[in-house]
């Protein structure tokens, strides 16, 4: 089983559905370590319960970016990781970071990419007037919310939908889609080739229905 490594900022329900599809015993990856940013994120706790290693490093334990950067490297690579997902994690991977951990780093984004990279996906899918919004889950380039896509899911906007409605709605898609691409690359299912581009082999689609 691949090694994996999840880095979080905050409340990691995300992290809890990676938790919950490590235990099955077919699922070909574990869940050896948990990193946050910040020292009060919930999922610390969340991880800590399911006795998985958890711990903080914290942006403000340090003086700038790259020493921050490099202390949260070095933490992976403690752990013996071979790969790196992010969930929830919201702080801009450096060029260097990102290229030490290229075609092994994935990122969960709440919409469905190319359309609403960036922060507030359900306010501006619904102001978009989208019928249809989800979630992505991608190789990290060093371009933010931009890399190769490994799958989707999608989710309708109903009429009168708030942002708080339908972010519920993508975040239960989102706890399907992680754990189902995470298990591609984990099987060596998919990769992300020299140019770029994704190459998929399995499914990429997912849907909310069971
Ligand atoms: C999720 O909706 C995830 O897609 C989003 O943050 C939330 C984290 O929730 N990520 C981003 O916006 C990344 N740009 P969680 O901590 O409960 O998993």
């Amino acid at each position: 089983r691949r090694k994996v490594a999840v880095l979080i900022s905050g409340r990691g329900s995300n992290l809890g559905a990676l938790i919950a599809a490590a235990m099955k015993p077919d699922y070909p990856a574990q869940i050896v370590a948990v990193i946050s940013d910040k020292a009060d994120a919930a999922g610390l706790e969340r991880a800590k319960g399911f006795d998985i290693p958890a711990r903080a490093v914290a942006r403000k334990d340090y003086d700038s970016r790259e020493a921050h950067e490099a202390a949260v490297l070095e933490a992976i690579e403690e752990t013996g990781a071979e790969i790196v997902c992010l969930a929830g994690y919201m702080r801009i991977l450096s060029e260097d970071f990102v290229r030490r951990w290229k075609g092994r780093m994935i990122n969960i984004h709440p919409s469905l990419l190319p359309s609403f990279p960036g922060l507030d996906t359900h306010h501006r899918a619904l102001a978009a007037g989208c019928r249809v919004h989800g979630a992505s889950v991608h190789f990290v380039t060093e371009v933010m919310d931009d890399g190769p896509i490994i799958a989707q899911a999608a989710v309708p906007v109903l009429n009168k939908d708030t942002a708080e409605a339908l972010a519920e709605r993508v975040l239960k898609a989102e706890h399907k889609l992680y754990p189902a691409a995470l298990a591609l690359l984990a099987r060596g299912d998919v990769r992300m080739s020299g140019d770029g581009m994704s190459s998929a082999s399995g499914a990429g689609t997912f849907s909310t229905e069971d």
